[in-house]
């Protein structure tokens, strides 16, 4: 199997970046795949999550990513994918440029652009997006882009503008998940809300799914994704 390499990205704070990262992480460590997590941010907030992991859970190589690394160790080395990884996943910072984020892009990596959906994050998301695909497509990066809304809470207003906006830029809007203590309590415990009981995050089971299909397929064909699939029908809005 090929790596999968997938990016988790957003210039905005507090979108559920490293929720995310590490959520998808714990998931493929479970289901064996070989996992390797690069915290790309100086606050290290995947590598706090992974402190708080049982040893006895499916391991999952963690890098800090974040710290030049010192004479011993050249970038590159920091930053190798060792043969028979499975599945990498850059969890970014706060404040990346669309021109860095760009820098780090290959060729069919999957990126992850989680989004609140209150009227300031959208408007600076969609700074943020516009820029990407503007120098994307300058770069003729071939890569599955796709937007997941974080914290909804159905039917607000924010949350319909969030739909228009995505619509508006032909990105596939893959799933919105819900707002919910258990994304911190899996936190606690360095596992992903995927790990937590079946009965308890059902719900979220079912939220998580299109975006754990929308990897897979991307993985079997290759090809871009370049379809907009809106939760809601716009008459919704
Ligand atoms: N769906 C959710 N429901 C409830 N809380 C959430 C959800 N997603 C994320 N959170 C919480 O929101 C906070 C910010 O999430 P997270 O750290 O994943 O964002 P981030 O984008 O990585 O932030 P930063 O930009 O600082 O790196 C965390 O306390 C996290 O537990
Ligand atoms: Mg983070």
């Amino acid at each position: 199997m090929k790596t999968r390499r997938i990016l988790i990205t957003n210039a905005k704070g507090g979108c559920g970046k490293t929720t995310l990262a590490t959520g998808i992480a714990s998931h493929y460590a479970s289901r064996g795949r070989k996992v390797r997590l690069f915290d790309h941010d100086s606050q290290g907030s995947a590598l706090q999550w992974y402190k708080r992991r049982d040893e006895h859970l499916p391991e999952i190589a963690v890098v800090d990513a974040s710290r030049r690394p010192d004479n011993h160790m050249t970038r590159s080395w920091q930053l190798r994918v060792p043969p028979g990884t499975d599945t990498v996943i850059l969890d970014t910072p706060a404040g990346i440029s669309a021109t860095e984020l760009a820098g780090m892009l290959q060729e069919n990596d999957f990126l992850i652009i989680p989004v609140l959906p209150s009227p300031i994050d959208i408007h600076a998301s969609a700074y943020f997006i516009r820029d990407l695909l503007v120098i994307g497509k300058a770069r003729k990066k071939q890569v599955h882009v796709a937007v997941v809304a974080n914290r909804v809470r159905q039917n607000t207003l924010s949350y319909h503008a969030l739909e228009r906006f995505l619509f508006t830029l032909k990105i596939p809007f893959v799933t919105s998940l819900r707002d919910t203590q258990l994304y911190s309590r899996a936190f606690e415990q360095g596992i992903g809300i995927l790990d937590l009981k079946e009965s308890r995050a059902r719900k979220d089971r079912e939220q998580w799914a299109p975006l754990l299909r929308w990897l897979e397929a991307g993985q079997e064909t290759q090809e871009p994704t370049s379809t907009v699939t809106p939760l809601f029908s716009r008459e919704q809005a």
